[in-house]
């Protein structure tokens, strides 16, 4: 935890009295000796990404010291609870993580973040992003946040050897998965493994984008699509017969044991984003023998996106060094270190291609090509603001339970904010 500006002030007061004593706080108020940034990549498959960012950072601002408050937990459900805290308390770390996209908009609002628009000019940004991305993270002509990556939500996980052992490929629809899922479980494997509820909603997210496609996917969120209309509930529906095809009843305490399930082989698929690469990477397993990967039935050729990005918090205790971490963030060189370990493609257009092997060669590719369809993540911060997030969370874990379709359906729709 950090320190508040309240804090710093009786701390400071305190090395007046003390001569002597004061050069711990001189560290911490100094603006460019020290970052304190606040992410939730602290697990396998996270940190390693983390870890490449903070060398490169490291070699070009040797004097400053970086300050690693990561915590735990997947889609950082916990480290984003912690966070509200300290920022309503007014002890906002130097830098936080946080998605592009509307996920941001009650921060934002309440005066938690400051306007980065100026290191856009200086460092020439605009022109190196996507114009789709620019405007997912401009607000009244303000920008508020510097994305380090694109995350694809909509993939599906296999093991090979598995999947050939019982003569299978990977399922093009979700009806096509609940056909192979009655032979998958006749052999005595869950057809499909999944984790917390974060999780239930990521899948979710992808039966209703693979059901309905794109454009009424995208619709959902922006008003367009009826929640209650017959196509959506038949999605939902579906939804509930996928979960009943998952082990649910034991789900895995997060994305990474529900992961290993498949690498075990007592579980055919997950669903989850492409962060799973860099993690099965980390358990010394290669694309394509080791693992495979497909577009979650019914999105091929849809990039179900997403984007990290950091702050900077108003009251920040080190501005000048946070200026210097969310420079590194939007550099070249920080991108082609952190992506190829992160398993996400750069938000930047003009980094080296050569640096993206196995599944992200691939991944790089399919992101810059025009007939490549994008809408944007639920889960992961894209397309609801926290408000109607939280409350379909609220109604994602009664829908889980009761599998009613219409109240779900209801709930969301009346909750839209
Ligand atoms: C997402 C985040 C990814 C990855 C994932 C699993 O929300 O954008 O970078 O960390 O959670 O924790």
């Amino acid at each position: 935890m950090g320190v508040s500006r309240r804090g710093l002030l009786a701390a400071g007061l305190a090395a007046l009295a003390l001569p002597g004593c004061g050069d711990g706080e001189q560290t911490r108020t100094d603006p460019d000796r020290k970052v304190e940034v606040f992410s939730w990549w602290a697990g396998p498959g996270e940190k390693e990404g983390l870890e490449a960012l903070v060398a490169d950072f490291s070699r070009n601002n040797p004097g400053v010291e970086f300050g690693n408050a990561a915590v735990a937990g997947g889609a950082g459900t916990v480290a984003k609870s912690i966070l509200a805290t300290r920022l309503q308390n007014d002890d906002p770390p130097d830098s936080y993580q946080a998605h592009a996209g509307l996920e941001l908009a009650a921060d934002i609002e309440a005066g938690y973040v400051e306007d980065v628009r100026d290191l856009y000019q200086e460092q020439g940004w605009l022109d190196k992003l996507p114009t789709g991305l620019v405007q997912a993270i401009t607000v009244d002509g303000a920008i508020y946040c510097v994305p380090v990556n694109i995350h694809r939500s909509n993939l599906m996980w296999y093991n090979p050897k598995i999947l050939a052992g019982m003569q299978l490929t990977p399922p093009v629809s979700w009806a096509d998965f609940l056909s192979q899922a009655d032979v998958i479980a006749g052999r005595g494997l869950t057809p499909l493994s999944i984790g917390p509820a974060w999780t239930q909603k990521h899948l979710l997210e992808n039966v209703l984008l693979g059901q309905l496609g794109a454009q009424t996917y995208a619709e959902l969120w922006t008003g367009g699509t009826n929640w209650e209309g017959p196509a959506v509930l038949a999605a939902l529906r579906l939804y509930t017969g996928v979960l009943a095809r998952s082990d649910l009843a034991a789900p895995a305490w997060d994305w990474q044991p529900a992961l290993d399930k498949v690498v075990a082989g007592t579980a055919a698929y997950n669903v989850m984003g492409d962060w799973a690469d860099a993690y099965l990477r980390t358990k010394g397993l290669t694309f394509t023998e080791g693992y495979g990967v497909v577009a979650s039935p019914g999105s091929d050729r849809v990039y179900n996106f997403l984007s990290d990005s950091f702050t900077l918090p108003r009251g920040a205790p080190h501005p000048g060094a946070a200026r210097k971490w969310l420079v590194e963030c939007g550099s070249v060189g920080g991108q082609d270190a952190f992506n190829p370990q992160k398993g996400s493609v750069p938000a930047r257009t003009d980094t080296d291609r050569s640096k993206y092997t196995g599944y992200l060669a691939a991944a790089v590719a399919e992101w810059a090509d025009d007939g490549t369809r994008v809408v944007g993540s639920l889960t992961h911060g894209v397309v609801a603001n926290t408000a109607w997030s939280a409350a379909i969370d609220t109604a994602l874990a009664a829908f889980v339970q009761d599998r009613d379709a219409a109240k779900f359906a209801r709930a969301v729709a009346v909750s839209r904010t």
